[in-house]
């Protein structure tokens, strides 16, 4: 199955990214998770990257495009792949209509995660995320057993550097601004599928679960 996961930011993509593909087996490319292993090691693109995504703004298409190319030729994805946070401009979604064509690929869904604007603060804020293996948690929503730990691993859970208040205002502007061209051309494609994010998090997944399951 090849999948796009839509959704502004903490409308949980990556939550539901870590389900879909713990049963069913395909890769995750997150592009927000490429660029911050790339800033953890510090090579050129980290560095590029880094000064976009302090501000909360998008990184150049050219660079993202590039990226997501080179990934998705990879040998994993011959038997499908979850793309989460990618396209998120009209000019990607295009190139990546391109790149799925020279691999003689096709979307089966662009999946829409709905959830409305206003509190999408409260849960970016109070994110959680394990150093270790990358699970995702919420203070309140979603808590760990024990404070700052991950139940998972056992690793030491942090929060991400653009879940600040500040921030996060302005990338919910920019996402919100970019949004809805981008629900209008898969729309008119007729691969959309929106899905209510407001639920909670295993009603979420079994909604997803219901989709996918017409793939397979
Ligand atoms: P990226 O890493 O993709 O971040 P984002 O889009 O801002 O989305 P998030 O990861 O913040 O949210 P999510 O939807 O995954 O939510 P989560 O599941 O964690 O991008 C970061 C940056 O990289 C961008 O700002 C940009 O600079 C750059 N970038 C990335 N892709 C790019 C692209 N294509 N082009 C250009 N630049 C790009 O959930 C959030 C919280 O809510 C968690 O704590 C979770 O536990 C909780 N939660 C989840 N679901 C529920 C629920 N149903 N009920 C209650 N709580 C829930
Ligand atoms: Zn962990």
């Amino acid at each position: 199955m090849n999948l796009v996961l839509m959704g502004l930011p903490g409308a949980g993509k990556g939550t539901q990214a870590e389900k879909i593909v713990d049963k069913y087996g395909i890769p995750h490319i997150s592009t927000g998770d490429m660029f911050r292993a790339a800033m953890k090691d510090e090579t050129e693109l980290g560095l590029k990257a880094k000064s976009f995504m302090d501000k909360g703004e998008l990184v150049p298409d050219e660079v993202t495009i590039g990226i997501v190319h080179e990934r998705l030729s990879k040998e994993d994805c011959k038997r499908g792949f979850l793309l989460d946070g990618f396209p998120r401009t009209v000019p990607q979604a295009d190139a990546l209509e391109g790149i799925l064509f020279d691999l003689g690929k096709k979307l089966d869904y662009v999946i829409n995660v709905q959830v409305d604007k206003d509190i999408l603060m409260e849960r970016l804020t109070g994110r959680r995320i394990c150093k270790s293996c990358g699970a995702t948690y919420h203070l309140v929503f979603n808590p760990p057993a024990q404070s700052d730990v991950c139940d998972r691993c056992g690793g030491e859970l942090y929060q991400r550097a653009d879940d600040n208040e500040a921030t996060v205002n302005n990338r919910l502007e920019v996402n919100i601004k970019q949004s809805q061209p981008l629900l209008d051309f898969y729309g008119a494609k007729g691969y959309l599928k929106d899905v209510d994010g407001q639920q909670d998090i295993q009603k979420v997944f079994l909604d997803l679960d219901v989709l996918l399951s017409t793939l397979k």
